[in-house]
């Protein structure tokens, strides 16, 4: 019978077929034992000379990391097993040699990894990464789903800046156009709650980063929620709940992934809502008061952020940033003109901004001269002015980078080991 090994639980006692790869072997005299993976885990498979005869014993004992073959045996638990089970071997079938894979046990440096990329996924540290980036998009789509919210699609050549020109990728379109490839579905999105109340849209971004930094892709997957009828206060809430429902469910199913990747998940475990909420003024104060030379009215850096989300055991939500460094659709809050009605949500133990947002200027007028201070070609935003001109009301959302996100809850270095083939400034390969 073919099993895998997530569920090899069921079969105690039974003979079952697995087809996987070998990713260890180490032999004594009469057994061999085969650290098989099968893609859903891993199983040490113990194959006696007593149980196959010889001539089959024989001809495993050259076999190599990754050979792909299936074994056939009986499953028995055993508590000192890696999983807690283990096959006995009674046939084993080779399908494809693998020689001098070039991934041994050794250490290898991150460059020499990335570059055979498409082979260390299949590591099992990488698996587990791959596994939590999988729950925690499964967890997002049914956090908006169960809530009312129409997934609806936007498009990936777009032909203008969402969050400003210095970051576009520039696409030749046919002949005499250039198009760019989307920063950010909310345009959009804006659009779409106009049609639909609230919706998402969740895919790829890029942004031509130039900065070479553990917190940026050129390319990353973005959920970008919107809601009409909204303010600041609905849309906090909101990343509160997606927030604290994503890693619920992470630490519900992927505990032996987290143990895989060490993660310390009393961490974890204390992301419960309310998050503390800081105005800009309150994060400058922090950072002056920790001596990091931090100039007030600029964005936060990396660095800042890094001091701030340390100061706290869960996410933190900046509030009022000047309007001046945010990009021109932030509504100004109507109190202090010069502070914009947006939020940024900083990941704790340093990890920084994961999901930023806020409410929208609805007003024609300063949009337009937002658009204007930006130098962004007014024609290009005709459609987006509509919005403003057709039944304007208070709206907003945000972004959530999916990469940083799970950066985060894996509790890794830096965001290339979270998408399965990263892009940055010197990475398009493979
Ligand atoms: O703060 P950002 O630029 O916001 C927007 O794009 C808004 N239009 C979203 C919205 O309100 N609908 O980006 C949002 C998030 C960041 O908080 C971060 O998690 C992620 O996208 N992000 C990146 N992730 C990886 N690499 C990069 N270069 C990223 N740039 C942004
Ligand atoms: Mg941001």
């Amino acid at each position: 019978m073919r099993a895998s090994i997530a569920d090899i639980a069921t079969h105690v006692g039974r003979q079952v077929t697995l087809h996987g790869w070998l990713h260890a072997r180490r032999s004594s005299g009469k057994i061999h034992f085969l650290i098989v993976r099968d893609g859903t885990g891993f199983i040490q498979a113990v194959m006696s000379k007593a149980a196959v005869g010889d001539e089959a014993f024989l001809r495993a004992d050259h076999l190599s990391q990754e050979t792909s073959l299936s074994v056939t045996g009986a499953v028995r638990a055993d508590a000192r097993a890696r999983g807690g089970y283990e096959i006995d071997v009674t046939s084993l079938e080779v399908h494809g040699d693998s020689h001098d894979y070039p991934i041994t046990p050794k250490e290898h440096g991150v460059d020499y990894l990335l570059d055979r990329r498409h082979l260390w996924i299949r590591s099992e540290r990488q698996t587990a990464i791959l596994r939590v980036r999988h729950e925690v998009i499964s967890a997002v789509r049914d956090f908006f789903n169960g809530r009312g919210f129409i997934l609806c699609d936007t498009p990936i050549f777009t032909p203008a800046a969402c969050e400003g020109t210095t970051t576009l990728f520039p696409v030749q379109y046919f002949e005499d156009t250039t198009a760019y490839l989307t920063q950010s579905g909310q345009l959009y999105n804006e659009a779409n709650a106009m049609a639909l109340g609230k919706v998402y849209c969740f895919g790829p971004t890029f942004r031509a980063e130039k900065s070479k930094t553990r917190r940026h892709l050129t390319e990353f997957w973005m959920v970008e929620p919107e809601m009409a009828y909204a303010d600041l206060h609905d849309v906090i809430e909101l990343a509160e709940g997606l927030l604290t429902s994503v890693v619920a469910r992470v630490l519900e199913t992927r505990r032996p992934e987290l143990q895989i990747l060490e993660r310390d998940t009393s961490k974890l475990e204390r992301v419960t809502a309310p998050f503390p909420r800081l105005t800009y003024d309150e994060a400058a104060r922090r950072l002056a008061e920790k001596g990091q030379p931090f100039e007030y009215g600029t964005d936060l850096g990396g660095s800042d952020e890094t001091v701030l989300s340390e100061q706290f055991d869960r996410p933190v939500c900046v509030t009022h940033y000047p309007a001046a460094v945010k990009a021109f659709y932030m509504k100004a809050d109507p109190r202090q003109p010069d502070k914009a009605l947006c939020v940024d949500v900083l990941a704790p133990e340093g990890y920084g901004e994961i999901i930023g947002g806020g409410q929208r200027e609805d007003d024609l007028q300063r949009l337009e001269q937002r658009i204007r201070a930006h130098n962004l070609p007014p024609q290009a935003f005709e459609w987006y002015l509509d919005l403003r001109r057709y039944g304007s009301v208070p709206h907003g959302g945000f972004g959530m980078g999916i990469e940083r996100c799970v950066s985060w809850i894996c509790g890794l270095e830096h965001v290339r080991e979270t998408i399965p083939y990263p892009r940055m400034l010197y990475r398009l390969y493979p």
